[in-house]
């Protein structure tokens, strides 16, 4: 039987309705009852037959904080798509981000060996790779360098792809896809895209790899299929600076081409009365420095990789921004 982990998440939801237009019926993970919703909801815009579908899919509970209750999630499992995880950019879910996403992974890979599992397909992220500034394109060969800032978030990312590695070389065939922003209906970038779309017209400077959702699900589905197996893919459609993306929603939106640079200096300053704040106890600080910084970056994703393993072309962002 398929597993998917973070069914009820974005990437999750969306790889469930892939599957259901496929005909397979996985066992998925939720915590919340309530976030079932999530999934029903796409099964009911893409299906006639929605609730008949819907009914195919075999709910497990479990917690990557909990050993236990995912140990018992992996009963009869074979295949498993790993879309689970903790998105923060925030300074202090750096604890939290660490215990679902690097440990987490690690009760994952651990489960998957003693299961004899066939096959991982495991969702990582271009937060995972080096930022070396030597390296202006960043490809799956860039390197993991230590001495950039990173956010808590990268750190766990990488940790928990150190942990599908180290499986690998116990015998784990598994493969790795490393989306950039994932964009589509119900995204969590779907708020800034929103903002610009309501007049927002701040933009910073630095360059961000996107890719649409409905892309990173039919190719975790093909690498599932294949032979392929200890590869990383990056997952990246185009690579856009923050002032073409603002421009371009607000075209899109009928609103002028009047944006403006929000200054690195500006939201250092309020990095500085954020930790003055923190100081004399009034609020914990969310920014971070390597946040910052990674907002104001010229990196440039390659997410070309991927073509010349499976038959497959980008659709353009353009496309999962309206
Ligand atoms: N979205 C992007 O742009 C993007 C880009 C690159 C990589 N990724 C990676 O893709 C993965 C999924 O992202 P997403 O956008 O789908 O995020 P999401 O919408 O926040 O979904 C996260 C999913 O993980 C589940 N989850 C969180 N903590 C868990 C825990 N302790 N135990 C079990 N399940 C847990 C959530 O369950 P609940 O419903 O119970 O909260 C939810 O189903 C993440 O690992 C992220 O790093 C995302």
């Amino acid at each position: 039987m398929v597993l998917v982990t973070g069914a009820t998440g974005f990437i999750g939801s969306n790889l469930m309705c892939k599957l259901a237009k496929d005909n397979v019926f996985p066992v998925a993970l939720f915590r919340h009852e309530s976030n079932k919703e999530r999934v029903w909801k796409l099964f009911k815009s893409n299906f006639s037959d929605a609730k008949a579908r819907f009914e195919k899919i075999t709910w497990r509970k479990a917690d990557f904080r909990n050993y236990p209750s995912l140990s018992a999630a992996f009963k009869d499992i074979t295949y498993i798509y790993h879309c689970a995880g903790f998105i923060s950019l925030s300074h202090k879910d750096a604890k939290k981000l660490l215990e679902i996403n690097e440990k987490g992974a690690a009760f994952l890979v651990d489960l998957c060996l003693e299961n004899v599992i066939k096959k991982l397909v495991y969702v990582s992220s271009i937060a995972a790779l080096g930022n070396d500034p030597t390296h202006p394109i960043i490809d799956e060969n860039t390197p993991w360098d230590n001495h950039t800032d990173k956010t808590p978030y990268a750190y766990s990312k990488y940790g928990g792809e150190m942990e599908v590695w180290r499986g690998m070389q116990e015998g784990l065939n598994a493969v790795i896809v490393n989306p950039g922003i994932v964009l589509g209906a119900g995204s969590p970038f779907e708020k800034i895209i929103d903002r610009y779309k309501k007049g927002f017209r701040w933009y910073t400077s630095g360059t961000h790899g996107y890719v649409g959702i409905d892309d990173v699900v039919e190719v975790m589905c093909q690498l599932m299929q294949s032979e392929i197996q200890g590869e990383r893919f990056i997952l990246v459609a185009e690579n856009w600076s923050g002032k073409a993306l603002a421009l371009q929603l607000r075209k899109m939106s009928h609103h002028s081409n009047r944006v403006m640079h929000l200054s690195k200096s500006l939201l250092f300053l309020f990095w500085v009365l954020e930790h003055i704040g923190e100081f004399f106890g009034l609020r914990k600080r969310s920014l971070t420095r390597a946040m910052i910084l990674s907002q104001y970056a010229s990196k440039k994703m390659n997410g070309e990789k991927i073509k010349r393993y499976i038959d497959f072309k980008y659709t353009a962002v353009v496309d999962f921004l309206r």
